[in-house]
């Protein structure tokens, strides 16, 4: 029997997104069998195993798919695509000092009386054609990661946070640059990378309420919110990624460019979902992404299960709370969702003092992702025991946990760009 040791609770609190929060009560499950239950990844439903990439990709990887869709993130709705029109609307190739390109496309999707806009930002080195660009949605707003008053300021709903100035939830001038610490921009344009970023809640606000956003696209008559196993809003943002990714590729300065998907925290969580639905993704980045990212669920470390689904009812689907404090009965887990995807490269990211986000959780997944990789000729991650700190391991599958607390820090930029330089072309 797994006896569950509750080792301490913490008191104090800690900033989301810059809003100081309760610290929820942080759980330690201080036995490490939970993880020897994971489900096999490469056993099919029936019993047979995956032996071969052809096996895997044409049996083993729709089952997973399947059952994310189905038992986690929910799936978007079947129907027509929704109309959309793609428009530059600023450029300037006097960026950063004359040295980059700065495009800003305004992505609109329209249908009957409604209209969703989304503010595409790219900056571009000036001396590389199509270069490898890192994807990544901001939190508050495109104006808020660069000191670059030509950016413009986002008009959707945006999270209240004192630190950046944002009461009655809209953005403003004042919080121009407040995360670039976050985005150290210059210095990827220098390394050679191009970089797109946009503000997560164009494509759906992060609030329990599925009125707003791109949900209400997708209704059939008289619904007014997504059916149960239908997406929450992890899986809309993962969608508008591949929308972003079908502008981007359709813009000459960008259309045989790699990409990399980069996400820190929800969004860390909602990258690793984006590039298992979409094999376009040539890597993927998931910054301290825990629960519902990489971490894996069994382990009920820090978040949980039943605590991420009361805190954010509108993340996963429906049919997710089901597992509320039964992770045993859940026929996956975050391992697999790393594994979906194999072969491209993948890098796990984690700060030692993110206990909320369970650390060694999110490298065991990593770890229990790597014979799936290893099908493809491709390490992994060959040793079980957690790392040390500050050592990143740069495989096909990248892993660090860097000193420190939940955040984006230089280190992190650090590693990103040695692993894309050394793995782009894997
Ligand atoms: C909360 C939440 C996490 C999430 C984080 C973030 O802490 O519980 O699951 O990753 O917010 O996105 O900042």
């Amino acid at each position: 029997m797994i006896r569950l040791i509750w080792l301490f609770i913490l008191t104090n609190s800690f900033l989301l997104g810059g809003v100081l929060y309760a610290q929820p009560t942080v759980r330690v499950n201080n036995e490490k069998t939970t993880v020897e239950s994971l489900p096999d990844l490469l056993t099919l439903k029936h019993g047979e195993p995956v032996n071969s990439p052809e096996v895997w990709e044409r049996l083993k990887r729709p089952e997973l798919l399947h059952l994310f869709k189905n038992e986690v993130y929910g799936m978007v709705p079947d129907g027509d695509p929704i109309p959309s029109s793609i428009e530059v609307i600023e450029e300037s190739d006097a960026a950063f000092n004359n040295k980059a390109h700065r495009i800003q496309f305004a992505l609109d999707f329209k249908k009957g009386h409604r209209n969703l806009r989304v503010h595409i930002l790219l900056y571009l080195p000036k001396d590389v054609f199509n270069p490898p660009v890192f994807l990544g949605y901001n939190f508050y707003g495109n104006h808020t990661v660069v000191h670059d008053d030509n950016v413009l300021v986002s008009d959707s709903w945006v999270r209240n946070n004192e630190t950046l100035d944002v009461y009655n939830h809209k953005a403003n001038q004042k919080s121009r640059g407040k995360r670039s610490y976050r985005w150290p921009v210059d210095k990827i344009l220098q390394e050679g990378f191009g970089i797109a970023t946009v503000y997560y809640g164009d494509i759906d606000p992060d609030r329990n309420d599925f009125t707003d956003g791109i949900h209400p696209f997708f209704y059939k008559e008289g619904q007014d919110e997504p059916g149960l196993n239908e997406w929450g809003s992890l899986t809309a943002w993962a969608w508008g990624l591949s929308r972003i990714l079908d502008c981007l590729k359709g813009y000459e300065a960008t259309a045989d460019s790699k990409y990399i998907l980069f996400g820190h925290s929800r969004l860390g969580k909602t990258v690793l979902w984006a590039s298992a639905l979409d094999q376009r993704f040539d890597m993927v980045i998931a910054n301290n992404s825990g629960c519902g990212g990489a971490a894996l669920f069994r382990r009920k470390n820090g978040e949980t299960i039943q605590l991420i689904n009361n805190r954010f009812p509108h993340w996963f689907s429906k049919s997710f709370k089901k597992y509320n404090d039964k992770e045993a009965m859940l026929p996956l887990d975050q391992h697999m969702l790393i594994a979906l995807n194999a072969p491209r490269p993948v890098y796990i990211a984690s700060a030692i003092k993110d206990k909320w986000a369970d650390p060694e959780g999110e490298y065991l997944s990593a770890y229990y992702a790597s014979p799936v990789y290893e099908l493809y000729n491709k390490r992994g991650l060959s040793d079980r025991n957690f790392p040390d700190v500050n050592k990143p391991i740069h495989q096909t599958i990248g892993y660090h946990v860097r000193s420190g607390k939940h955040d984006v820090t230089a280190y992190d930029w650090k590693q990103f760009m040695i692993f894309a330089k050394g793995h782009l072309n894997d």
